[in-house]
């Protein structure tokens, strides 16, 4: 549908939620699976070195199972590599997160890592992988993207999320300027990272031509009121344009 903006739901929260055990409870796969028939169009996971959320093995049993889009995010590295290679997922959303960081907390320097990208991006592209890149909201930084000749990029939000509550119309500005030059250069454009119940929609409707948008935090964290069931409709409600 022209216009749509797709739903990936990260479900690393779950398996922090199951390791905190060491059983199957709740299960990924599962949940994973239940997230589709809930209305989730795309299914994304980020493998960290320690393995303190979803497991290289999760990874490879999601892919068995997982029917709307695959995402695995990650650093790089020889591991991530190697894993994305085999799965072949639809996509690979590539982040410059050291190993130790709790979350992702910055996007590429699209500058600095140029030849690393291009390396990266072309071997994935040859497996017939979509590429995306994390980024800033900065005109250079997505230039040098399109020169990296990725598919995608996804903008780093939590910076608008942030601002969003002081001056929605400032936090979201150097978001619409950085889609709209993505766009002129024809990448697709993702945007994930402390988008939730209250700032998805405003974001939606200053840039309605959004590819994609990834969530997990906050969704789950609205799924233990709301249900899970509950909270992928309300979400996907927030992507559609009056
Ligand atoms: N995009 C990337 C690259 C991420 O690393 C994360 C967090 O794993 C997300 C999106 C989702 O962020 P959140 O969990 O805040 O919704």
């Amino acid at each position: 549908m022209k216009g749509m903006t797709k739903l990936s739901v990260n479900i690393n929260k779950i398996a922090t939620l199951r390791n905190a055990r060491g059983g199957n409870m709740p299960n990924v796969v599962k949940m994973a699976l239940d997230c589709e028939k809930f209305g989730a169009e795309g299914i994304t996971v980020h493998p960290r070195p320690d393995e303190r959320h979803i497991k290289y093995a999760d990874v490879l049993e999601l892919k068995k199972v997982v029917t709307t889009e695959f995402n695995i995010e990650g650093y790089p590295d020889k591991r991530y590599m190697e894993l994305v290679m085999k799965v072949k997922p639809h996509q690979a959303t590539l982040v410059p997160d050291p190993p130790d960081a709790i979350t992702s907390n910055a996007g590429w320097d699209t500058i600095n890592n140029k030849a690393l990208l291009i390396d990266i991006i072309s071997e994935l592209k040859s497996k017939g992988i979509r590429t995306s890149i994390f980024v800033e909201p900065k005109i250079e930084i997505i230039e040098a993207a399109h020169q990296i000749g990725t598919d995608r990029i996804e903008l780093y939000t939590e910076p608008y999320a942030t601002n969003y509550a002081k001056d929605k119309e400032q936090a979201v500005y150097d978001f619409v300027r950085a889609a709209n030059r993505a766009k002129e250069l024809g990448i697709g454009i993702n945007a994930g990272h402390d988008l939730s119940l209250e700032n998805l929609h405003y974001l939606k409707t200053c840039i309605p031509f959004l590819d994609e948008v990834s969530i997990g935090h906050a969704l789950i964290c609205d799924a233990l009121y709301y249900g899970i069931q509950n909270t992928i409709q309300m979400y996907k409600r927030k992507l559609i344009l009056n």
